[in-house]
Formats: structure tokens, C-alpha cells, sequence
């Protein structure tokens, strides 16, 4: 018997009980800053260190944090389905918890790239200053997809989406595209349950949605405990 496959679309609010700030929620990530200073292209040619140490901080602070109840329960949810993680975070998580299928949309925090070849990628768990070089000799720089950029894994997490037979949302305001319209690719007979304690979607934006108004580390537990009754024969 083959397992149904879910998708879980996550964002921000995923890991905010790991402790890891969201982006725009009070005192989120970009009150204290401009994204167009520290995370688009023109603000890394603009001043480099400014967007290395933004990138620096936040890589010190995950090396702190650890999954939340939420990332262990979509790792239980593997006994009985088939799951594939789509995330907008740039947190390893997901990883850390033990799931088996993560696609990064945004990039990650633990990886570099050359700033000339795209597809040169490193592990990289230290800060990354000017002069740290890749093995041409260019400038190696956060392997963040930023704003204005191209989203590399868009196709494959659309393809991912088309398959889903039950979606499952999480911590997202869905205000970023493409990452917002991924919900599109779903079938329409799909159910979608949207989980977040301040909830970006109406339950007449969608034929089959159920809107669970928690935060992660409590509604996916619950979700999951519902999906292995509802779900499992
Ligand atoms: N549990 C679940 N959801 C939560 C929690 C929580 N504990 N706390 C906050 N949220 C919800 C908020 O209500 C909001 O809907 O998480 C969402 C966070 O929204 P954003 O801060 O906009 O984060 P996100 O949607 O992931 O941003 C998308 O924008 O800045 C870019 O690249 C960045 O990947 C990011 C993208």
C-alpha cells in the first residue's frame, strides 16, 4: 500500500518557538533592518560586510537553537506517510529534527556559494568575511536566495506541490513570491490545513481548507495526531 504523500509548505513561524525571530511579525527580522541593505544583491555590492555580519549573526544564532515540537512531529508523520518539506526558512530544522525530504527555497544559512559560479556551494558553519575565497579565487558569499533574485528550486517544489494529496501549511504570512503561489500548484481536491495563530488566509480562499489558529509547536502535533486517525486505515 502506497503512502499518501504530504506536502508541508513552511515559513518563519515555523521555528519561532525554536526561538528564531520571523521576518514580520513585531520586533521581526526586518524591523531592525532594511532587506534591501542587507539581503538583495545591490546591498552586498553596496557594503559587503554589513550583509556578511547580518548573515554572520544569524548563522551564530542557529548553532544555539533546536527544533521545536512542531519539526518533531512532521518527522513522526513519516511512519505513515510520505512527506515532502518545502521550506522558506534557511534554518536547518527541518534537518536537525530528522526529516527526510527538505527543499530550501530561500537558501541555507550553513552553506556559501562563489559569487560568480552559482553552483559552487559549501557547508559553512563559521562566520564568512571579506577575503574568505573559493577555490578560483572569487568572493564566497551566503547561499540565501535574495530579494530580486531567481528562486533555483522553484520548479522542483512546484512539481513536489502538483503531487500533494493533502497540504499542509505552516507559519507563513504567504506575502513572498513565488513561495506564496506554490498553494496554487495543489490539486483542487486537495485539503489544505493552514496552521498559524494569526492566520493570512480566509477558509473561503480555498475549496477544502482547514485553518487551525495555533502556533506551530502545539497545532502540528495535533494535526499529525488527527491525520494518523483520519488518514490511516
Ligand atoms: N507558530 C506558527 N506560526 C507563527 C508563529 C508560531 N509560533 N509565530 C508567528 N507565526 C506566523 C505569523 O503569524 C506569520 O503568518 O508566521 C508567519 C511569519 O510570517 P513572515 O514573518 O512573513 O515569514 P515568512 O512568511 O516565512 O516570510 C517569507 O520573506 O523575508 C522573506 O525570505 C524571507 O523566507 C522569508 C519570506
Amino acid at each position: 500500500m502506497t503512502k499518501k504523500k504530504i506536502v508541508v509548505l513552511t515559513g518563519a513561524g515555523m521555528s519561532a518557538e525554536s526561538g528564531l525571530k520571523t521576518f514580520r511579525d513585531s520586533n521581526g527580522l526586518w524591523e531592525g533592518h532594511d532587506v534591501m541593505e542587507v539581503a538583495s544583491p545591490q546591498g552586498f555590492a553596496k557594503n559587503p560586510e554589513l550583509v556578511l555580519h547580518f548573515y554572520n549573526q544569524r548563522r551564530r544564532q542557529l548553532l544555539e537553537v533546536s527544533p521545536n515540537a512542531g519539526h518533531h512531529a512532521l518527522v513522526d508523520l513519516e511512519q505513515h506517510f510520505d512527506v515532502h518539506i518545502v521550506t522558506q526558512n534557511v534554518d536547518n530544522l527541518h534537518e536537525q529534527a530528522g526529516s527526510s525530504n527538505v527543499v530550501h527555497l530561500h537558501g541555507e544559512l550553513f552553506k556559501v556559494r562563489s559569487t560568480v559560479d552559482e553552483g559552487h556551494v559549501l557547508e559553512w558553519k563559521k562566520d564568512l568575511v571579506l577575503g574568505n575565497l573559493d577555490k578560483n579565487g572569487h568572493q564566497l558569499r551566503p547561499h540565501i536566495v535574495w530579494f530580486g533574485e531567481m528562486v533555483p528550486m522553484l520548479e522542483i517544489a512546484a512539481q513536489i506541490t502538483q503531487q500533494a494529496e493533502i497540504l499542509i501549511i505552516v507559519g507563513t504570512s504567504m506575502q513572498v513570491y513565488p513561495a506564496a503561489s506554490l498553494v496554487h500548484y495543489a490539486p483542487r481536491t486537495t485539503p489544505i490545513f493552514f496552521v498559524d495563530p494569526k492566520p493570512s488566509v480566509r477558509s473561503s480562499d480555498f475549496e477544502k481548507i482547514t485553518i487551525i489558529e495555533k502556533t506551530a509547536a502545539n497545532g502540528v502535533p495535533e494535526l499529525v495526531e488527527h491525520l494518523f486517525r483520519e488518514f490511516q486505515p
